[in-house]
C-alpha cells in the first residue's frame, strides 16, 4: 500500500470542508488508488501545528490549529500540500509563501485560493516544472464548474477561439434576484452574504475582480496565455439599476456579468463586463448562484458547462479531484470502486 501524506494550509470553511471530505474518502482511496491517504497537519490563523492523523471526521471541526509560517510543509512531513488560505490577487495573499515553499521542496501542490495564481502564476508554474511536481488548481478556477479540466483534457488538441464565462456566483445571484425577484441591489447583496458565497469584501465580486481572477487563471493555465491583471479591462455590476434591468427585460434580454476571452491567431484579448443574452441562450438560464462556461474551439465547436455545486463542499470536491489525479499519476491505473448494495 502506498502512503500519501497531506497537509492543509488555511483552515477556514473551505479548508475544513476539504479535510472532512478527505477523511470520509480514505477507504475509497485505498481501494481505487491502493494508497493510504493521511491528513498529517493543518494550519490556520492561530499558532501551532497539530498532527491530525487518525481523527474522526465528526471530531475534526472541534479542533483549532495555527499558522506556522512558510516552513509548515517541511515541519509537517507532508508530501502533498493543499493550500486553502485567504486570497489576495494584489499581494498573492498568505498562500503564496506556502505554495512557493511546497513547490521548491518538491511537493505536489493543490491550490484553492486564487490570489497567488493571479499574482505569481508564471513563477509557480515554472517552480513546479523545475521541481518536477504537479501544480493543480481546479478549486481556484471556478471550483465546481469544470474549466481548466475541459481545456486540458476534453478539448485537448483543439484550438480555443473564444471563452465566455459566468464565473462568479455572487454577481449572478444579484443580477438574477434583481431580474426575476425584483430585489434591490443592497437586499440581494445581503442575501448573498448571508448565503456565505460573497467575498469578505464583496467589492471583489461586484466590481468584477473575482471574475477577472478566475478568467486569468483559466486563460493562463488552461490555454497557456500569459495575462496579467493589467491586460484585462474590468467592469462590474455596481452601476446596474432597476431601470436598466427593466429596460433589458422589456427587450427579452437577461444581463450577466461575464469574463470574455478571444484568441485570434494567438492574440488573446480578455475582459470582464455585463453582457445581455436572449432567453434562448443557455447562459441566460444560469440561475441563482450557479456558474457557467462556454468554450468555442476550431474542431469541436461550442461546449457549454453549467455548475451548481453547493459551497464549500463543491470547492472541496474540486480540490480532491486534483488529489485523485495526483494519486492516479503516482499509482498508475485506478481500480474501479466496488459497488456496495444500498
Ligand atoms: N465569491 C465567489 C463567488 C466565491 O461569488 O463566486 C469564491 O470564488
Amino acid at each position: 500500500m502506498n502512503v500519501a501524506r497531506v497537509a492543509i494550509a488555511g483552515f477556514g470553511s473551505v479548508g475544513r470542508a476539504t479535510a472532512n471530505l478527505l477523511l470520509s474518502r480514505r477507504e475509497a482511496y485505498r481501494q481505487v488508488y491502493r494508497t493510504d491517504v493521511r491528513l498529517v497537519a493543518v494550519c490556520g490563523s492561530r499558532s501551532g501545528i497539530v498532527d491530525a492523523n487518525g481523527l474522526e471526521a465528526e471530531r475534526f471541526d472541534l479542533l483549532e490549529f495555527g499558522l506556522s509560517g512558510p516552513d509548515f510543509i517541511e515541519a509537517s512531513g507532508a508530501d502533498i500540500l493543499i493550500e486553502a488560505g485567504p486570497s489576495d490577487f494584489r499581494t498573492g495573499g498568505p498562500g503564496l509563501a506556502y505554495i512557493r515553499s511546497a513547490l521548491s521542496a518538491g511537493r505536489d501542490t493543490i491550490v484553492i485560493s486564487k490570489g497567488a495564481l493571479v499574482h505569481s502564476g508564471r513563477e509557480l508554474r515554472s517552480l513546479a516544472q523545475t521541481s518536477g511536481v504537479m501544480l493543480k488548481l481546479s478549486g481556484a478556477a471556478a471550483a465546481a464548474l469544470p474549466t481548466v479540466d475541459l481545456l486540458e483534457h476534453s478539448l485537448k488538441g483543439c484550438r480555443v477561439l473564444e471563452i465566455e464565462g459566468i464565473l462568479n456566483a455572487t454577481t449572478n445571484f444579484l443580477l438574477d434576484a434583481m431580474t426575476t425577484r425584483g430585489l434591490g441591489f443592497d437586499e440581494a447583496l445581503r442575501q448573498a452574504q448571508a448565503g456565505g458565497f460573497a467575498e469578505a469584501d464583496p467589492r471583489n465580486d461586484t466590481e468584477g475582480w473575482d471574475t477577472a481572477s478566475k478568467l486569468l487563471i483559466i486563460a493562463n493555465f488552461g490555454i497557456g496565455a500569459e495575462l496579467t491583471m493589467n491586460d484585462l479591462a474590468v467592469e462590474g455590476i455596481q452601476t446596474v439599476t432597476r431601470e436598466r434591468i427593466e429596460a433589458w427585460h422589456a427587450q427579452g434580454l437577461v444581463p450577466k456579468l461575464v469574463g470574455h476571452l478571444t484568441n485570434s491567431n494567438g492574440e488573446i484579448r480578455a475582459s470582464v463586463g455585463i453582457k445581455t443574452y436572449p432567453l434562448a441562450d443557455p447562459l441566460a438560464n444560469v440561475r441563482g448562484k450557479d456558474k457557467a462556461i462556454r468554450i468555442i474551439t476550431d474542431a469541436m465547436g461550442e461546449t457549454v458547462a453549467i455548475g451548481s455545486g453547493k459551497e464549500p463542499l463543491a470547492t472541496a470536491a474540486a480540490a480532491l479531484k486534483d488529489l485523485e489525479l495526483i494519486l492516479m499519476s503516482r499509482c498508475g491505473r485506478p481500480i474501479p470502486l466496488k459497488k456496495t448494495s444500498s
